[in-house]
């Protein structure tokens, strides 16, 4: 594990998501505002839809098919205790944006 610029600041507005790809790997990254970004796996578990498309409310991520939200905390669903995606730390170093890849 180590973490990699994957963005810069400037590449996600707030409030929004991108998807992110590096080394084969596909993750979910949101800007919180503040200075604050999550990420998390990028499909979601109930039916495969697209969760960078969704929306923040708070720390959780909506997913855009049927708002189904994932706290970028936990990875736990609020709405479906079965269900969870993965998360990952992420942190701004200068101008990037920074993942802790698996
Ligand atoms: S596919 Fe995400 S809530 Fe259904």
């Amino acid at each position: 594990m180590a973490f990699i610029k994957v963005a810069e600041l400037e590449d996600i507005g707030i409030g929004q998501g991108t998807l992110i790809e590096h080394d084969g790997v596909t993750i979910a990254l949101f800007n919180a505002g503040g200075g604050r970004f999550f990420a998390c796996s990028p499909t979601c578990p109930h039916e495969d839809g697209p969760l960078a498309e969704g929306w923040l409310e708070g720390d959780a991520v909506v997913c855009p098919w049927h708002g189904y939200d994932f706290d970028l905390t936990s990875g736990a669903c609020r709405v479906a205790p079965g269900l969870s995606v993965s998360v990952y730390p992420v942190r701004v170093n200068g101008s990037g944006v920074e993942i802790d890849l698996p």
